[in-house]
């Protein structure tokens, strides 16, 4: 490890708030089990139901915004406010605990539960409240055209410009607590590798991205990640 790296990139996927007591996707009792991905997460899903996708994401809302940031959450936010170097945070995840934990700058590539952008104007509300197919855009007034600001499947990502400086520029690539098999996402660390990044991988399981990690941090990122950090800073 070297002495100080100058841009860390971390990418944290459903795992890393897992700690927090908030589902993930994949796993037995994830997401995805109870609602199929073809029903609340595709622009055809949306088009086909939109007050049934509208619910799904409303209901998700009071735990989110109830949800506390854990130790790695926290771990991530100390190292962006005590690290030499400049240390960037992308996530996939949709809630807003990174936020809570004081990070700032946090690249929401899927989007985010608290938001809701306008399909007439293009601009993103922000509500932890109830958003339907009556809702008013505050923007441009028109009822009935807002969606949930969560990127469908076969969407493009939010904040892409950004993430592919930040991947072409990093010298530490850091994955926390995602399964690697949801694309564009899961190529970020063979970008990162691409251009000399070191890269980590922090999960309780080595993932199909396995062949890019240089280093398996094995363990529940709550306690895997704050000791990491602790290394870092200690420098
Ligand atoms: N610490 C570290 N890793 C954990 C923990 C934990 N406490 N708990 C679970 N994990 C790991 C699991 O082993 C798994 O590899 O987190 C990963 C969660 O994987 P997914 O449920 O697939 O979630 P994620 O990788 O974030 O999904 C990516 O898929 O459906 C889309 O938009 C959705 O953003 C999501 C994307």
């Amino acid at each position: 490890m070297p002495q100080t790296y100058k841009n860390i990139v971390v990418l944290t996927g459903a795992g890393i708030s897992a700690e927090s007591g908030l589902a993930t996707f994949r796993a037995a009792n994830g997401l995805w089990n109870n609602h199929p991905v073809e029903e609340v997460a595709t622009i055809e899903a949306f088009q086909r139901n939109p007050e049934y996708v509208h619910d799904f994401y409303n209901e998700m809302k009071p735990e989110l915004y109830g949800a506390k940031p854990n130790p790695a959450h926290l771990a991530l936010s100390k190292l962006q406010k005590e690290y030499p170097g400049k240390v960037s945070i992308i996530t996939q995840n949709v809630d807003t605990l990174h936020e809570k934990a004081g990070s700032n700058g946090v690249l929401h590539i899927h989007g985010q539960i608290n938001q809701a952008v306008c399909l007439n104007c293009g601009q993103v509300m922000e509500s932890w409240g109830e958003v339907n197919t009556e809702t008013v855009c505050p923007h441009c007034q028109v009822a009935g055209m807002m969606k949930p600001n969560i990127v469908f499947f076969g969407e493009s990502l939010l904040c892409m410009n950004e993430v592919d400086r930040l991947l072409q520029s990093c010298d530490l690539f850091v994955s926390v607590g995602t399964s690697g098999v949801v694309f564009p996402a899961a190529a970020f660390v063979q970008i990162a590798k691409q251009y000399g990044a070191e890269t980590y991988e922090f999960n309780l399981e080595t993932t199909s991205n396995n062949f890019y990690f240089d280093h398996h941090i094995m363990g529940k990122a709550g306690e895997t990640l704050p000791k990491f950090v602790e290394v870092l800073l200690a420098k």
